[in-house]
């Protein structure tokens, strides 16, 4: 069986930071955001190969994943000409396909039991079934109505706050059936959001959901990105490099804190960072690797991308700070600042 992951979108809500590192790559703790989805995808034995399906960036992420032969599960890359949408990319990378085929949003980060939607897709003889979760704020997702025996009834991407009819939203993983992606026309942009599922309703087809109430999120902007660091530290969704569960502080052997440094967990230290003296690493940070803090600086709830030197005095709160950045002395970033790769703040800088 295949999976395609949708892994094409530009990222355009977590700008600055996609850049130059495009969504599926941008770093959870020390590690590209797909080799999660990856590992959940491996669990299930029945996938043999992964289809990604890229536009945005694609060398940058084939570099990365290369042929999966290291991690035990067949990789392909498929590169649109151009963005051809949620269900045009489908239908491109999933031209050859015969059997039913699993597709997940290359941006969601959950433990569902992906085994168990595929089987509840055959008993039913489902043409396509999705994956719903419970949220607070359905308008920033694709909102989803069923009957009691779980049959899709209504599909609204993005309603408006009086077109909230319930909480259940459309997880972006999906089991599919090739034979009705001829409906996709072929290479101009079509959203499986908005033009596929809907087609399916009004054909009465047999079209269902899988209602999954565990851990789910989207990484997709500066706030959810936090988010799921938070929730790793946290232990609510387990990972590495927390895999135990919450803990104080994970300080990389390689990185060096100098005596009177301060650490206080849960944060993230990757290798090479060093801390000085009277600075301090507060709760929920993250320190990429070969990141500089200078004498008497602060992170707090923060994350600050590989290479950046944070001077001294300076305090990072509430905000993310990209690669190669360079925070001046006494410089103070507060409160969802986020700074895309090579950003200088000025000595004394207030943002
Ligand atoms: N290959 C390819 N080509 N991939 C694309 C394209 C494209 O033209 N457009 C978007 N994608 C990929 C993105 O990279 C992302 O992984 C996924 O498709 C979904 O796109 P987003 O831009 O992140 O959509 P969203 O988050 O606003 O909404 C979608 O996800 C929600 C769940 O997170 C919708 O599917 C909603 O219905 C859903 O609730
Ligand atoms: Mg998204």
């Amino acid at each position: 069986m295949k999976a395609i992951l949708l892994a094409g979108g530009k990222g355009t809500r977590l700008r600055p930071l996609t850049i130059h590192t495009p969504k599926p790559i941008v770093p959870i703790f020390n590690r590209p955001f797909l080799h999660y989805q990856l590992d959940l995808l491996k669990q299930v034995p029945e996938i043999d190969e992964v289809v990604l399906s890229l536009n945005y960036q694609p060398r940058r992420i084939e570099e990365i994943f290369g042929d999966g032969s290291e991690r035990g599960l067949g990789i392909r890359y498929v590169v649109e000409p151009a963005p051809l949408g949620t269900a045009g990319a489908v239908r491109y990378a999933g031209e050859s396909l015969r059997q039913s085929v699993v597709v997940f949003n290359g941006d969601v980060l959950t433990e569902v039991d992906l085994a168990a939607v595929i089987r509840l897709h055959r008993e039913r003889r489902a043409k396509a079934t999705i994956v719903l979760t419970p949220v607070a704020s359905p308008a920033a997702y694709g909102l989803v109505e069923t009957d009691a025996q779980g049959n899709i009834q209504r599909f609204l991407e993005k309603p408006n706050a009086d077109e909230i009819t319930c909480d259940t939203i459309n997880a972006g993983i999906y089991v599919l059936e090739p034979d009705t992606f001829d409906r996709i026309p072929k290479d101009m942009p079509w959203s499986i959001e908005r033009s596929f599922f809907p087609s399916l309703i009004e054909r009465g087809e047999t079209f269902i959901a899988y209602i999954y109430r565990g851990y789910w999120i989207d990484i997709g902007t500066p706030d959810k990105y936090m988010q799921v660091h938070r929730d790793i530290m946290d232990g609510r969704y387990k990972a590495g490099p927390f895999t135990g569960g919450p803990t104080a502080a994970q300080v990389s052997p390689l990185a060096k804190l100098d005596e009177g440094a301060i650490i206080e967990g849960p944060c993230f230290i990757d290798e090479g960072v060093v801390v000085k003296a009277g600075a301090r690493i507060g709760p929920y940070s993250v320190v990429g690797h070969q990141c500089h803090v200078e004498e008497h600086a602060l992170i707090e709830g923060s994350i600050v991308w590989a290479n950046s030197r944070i001077s001294q005095e300076a305090i990072v709160r509430r905000s993310i700070v990209g690669r190669h950045c360079h925070i001046g002395r006494s410089a103070l970033v507060e409160d969802g600042v986020v700074l895309g790769d090579k950003s200088v703040v000025t000595d004394y800088s207030r943002l």
